[in-house]
């Protein structure tokens, strides 16, 4: 049985908590309702709202593969008070799930182009079942460029992934802080640089960004310089959302509200909206 209104959210219990950085834990959670469970489809950019009873409701990318229906995963970031007690439950805990909602990114579309996915902090959740989508198909696309910035260290999501990630043929991953510490090795510099000093060509390719505004902006003006055309490079958007259901009008950009026409937008569907550097 389904929940009586689309607003019901379906009841779903917590299987692990995993803690990705200080802030962002991974959640795994499983639909209580067999048919729901096997009838959740869901693709690479989609979302949920996810509920905390008694605290309220908060949208979140599905950052699972489509075929996982056992754990749906999210990445929750501690923010307010919904993610706050998200990220409180524990394991064997029940919360509500609604969705899933919105379009999502084509990667069908895309198959036998070079790939470019660059993503800041929490903006990496979106894009790890794109990245791992285009790895179980590894022939389907040309080069992978994977560019993963963070604050910290310490704030690079889905580590545990990395070794994964790196060693996929014709794949790199090139991972960023804005600041060091005593043990990182590797390169301390803003996303944007990153971009422009790595130059990936334009030819044949798709850039897919993803993170905050201010970051998603300036990597979006070096693209750009780069030669790449505004229908090669796609981003997401977040918004303010209550019933992601295209009825309250709380997440409109323009004509298009992102829970449905969205959160999936190429740059030439958006540029008008978005301030430029
Ligand atoms: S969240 Fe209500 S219209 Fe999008």
């Amino acid at each position: 049985m389904g929940p009586e209104s689309p607003f019901t959210p379906y009841l779903a219990t917590l299987k692990t908590a995993t803690q990705l950085t200080p802030d962002i834990k991974l959640l795994s959670v499983e639909l209580e309702d067999p048919d729901i469970k096997a009838g959740f489809d869901y693709k690479p950019g989609q979302f949920a709202l996810l509920s905390a009873f008694g605290e309220g409701e908060a949208p979140f990318g599905i950052v699972s593969l489509p075929l996982q229906k056992d754990g749906l995963e999210f990445a929750v970031r501690r923010i307010g008070t919904v993610t706050r007690a998200l990220q409180e439950l524990e394991p064997g805990d029940t919360l509500g799930v609604r969705g899933p909602f919105g379009n999502y990114f084509p990667l069908e579309d895309y198959v036998g182009k070079n790939m470019i996915v660059i993503g800041g902090g929490i903006g990496m959740a979106p894009l790890r079942p794109v990245i791992n989508s285009i790895l179980e198909q590894r022939d389907d696309y040309k080069e992978l460029l994977i560019i993963n910035g963070a604050r910290t260290p310490q704030d690079l999501v889905f580590q545990p992934e990395f070794p994964t990630w790196m060693e996929a043929p014709g794949t790199k991953l090139e991972l960023t802080v804005d600041r060091g510490d005593e043990e990182w090795k590797g390169r301390v510099a803003l996303v944007p640089d990153v971009v422009k000093e790595l130059a990936p060509s334009p030819g044949n390719a798709i850039a897919i960004v993803c993170g905050p505004p201010i970051m998603i902006r300036f990597t979006l003006a070096r693209l750009r310089d780069l030669g790449y055309k505004d229908n090669q490079i796609v981003t997401t958007l977040e918004a303010k959302m209550k019933c992601g259901l295209g009825k309250c009008a709380r997440c409109n950009i323009g004509e298009k509200y992102v829970c449905q026409d969205g959160p999936v937008f190429n740059l030439e569907q958006i540029s008008q909206f978005l301030e430029q550097p």
